[in-house]
């Protein structure tokens, strides 16, 4: 069987790529030390496989069909499209349908319907964790979208679920294969809104907390209450929560959090321990 082997979670705001020459420079020291240590803990659990799992930033899906959770079963996925993000080296990403799949029927047995995709493009979301941890080579990536982007969004309870049914997928799988799991966005930001660049950093240090001490309920209903008045883009927290099921609500690990206005993102890095 499979083994889940790491679990991670990492912001992944564009301007950390877009904007990078003109951050201060602890700006890009606070970044480079976060993005550093999680390279090393990724590295560490030497992965075959590695399911992100991130929103889709209007690449993918638009307001004509877009699913609260697409699975990508694809052989391959595109790199980023963004014509900011050339640097970027891999224009293909390797794929594991059987990993997807048996994620999708695990998926259907425990009473979740995900809408599942052959081709993706994987945008800043996947890649830009990838990209500044310096994950190489690569594990086979199989992307899980979560719309974080336009309400309604699927409750924090669900994710929370998700990650657990994610974990029970992995375990189940026939294969002898190191899994990780890496939930990517957050924490606080505003984008297009009428106080965007605003951290809310006091929300992002309790969100932490709950990460750190409660239990699933109380983070969830913390959330549930205080999301959305920390800016849109807090919205993406929701793929960390999938990441803390799958750890099963233990073990949350803070490698670092700063408030980076450069970037306009409250900028966090986190593992769980396993065990
Ligand atoms: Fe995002």
């Amino acid at each position: 069987m499979a083994e889940l082997a790491g679990i991670f979670a990492s912001s992944h705001g564009p301007m950390i790529v877009r904007s990078w020459d003109k951050l201060a420079p602890a700006e890009r020291q606070s970044l480079d030390t976060g993005f550093q240590e999680l390279g090393r803990r990724i590295t560490a659990a030497k992965l075959d496989a590695l399911i992100v799992i991130s929103p889709d930033h209007w690449v993918n899906f638009f307001l004509d069909n877009l699913p609260s959770i697409c699975v990508g079963v694809g052989e391959s996925h595109d790199g980023p499209p963004e014509p900011w993000f050339k640097a970027f080296p891999h224009r293909k990403l390797a794929g594991h349908p059987a990993l997807a799949e048996h994620v999708v029927r695990t998926a259907l047995a425990r009473d979740f319907e995900p809408s599942v995709s052959y081709q993706l493009a994987l945008d800043h979301g996947f890649c830009i964790p990838l990209w500044k941890a310096k994950v190489d080579p690569l594990p086979a990536i199989v992307p899980v979208i979560f719309n974080d982007i336009e309400p309604p969004f699927p409750s924090f309870k669900r994710c929370y679920a998700w990650g657990a049914m994610l974990a029970e997928a992995v375990k189940s799988f026939p294969g002898n294969l190191r899994v990780g799991v890496l939930g990517t966005g957050g924490l606080s930001h505003s984008i297009g809104e009428a106080d965007m660049g605003r951290i809310d950093e006091a929300f992002d240090r309790d969100c932490i907390r709950h990460f750190e001490r409660s239990d699933a309920a109380t983070l969830c209903d913390f959330l549930a209450e205080r999301q959305p008045g920390a800016g849109n883009g807090a919205s993406e927290v929701r793929n960390w929560v999938a990441a803390h099921g799958a750890a099963g609500g233990r073990g949350f690990d803070l490698i670092g959090y700063a408030p980076i206005p450069g970037v306009y993102v409250g900028c966090g890095f986190a593992s769980w321990k396993l065990g």
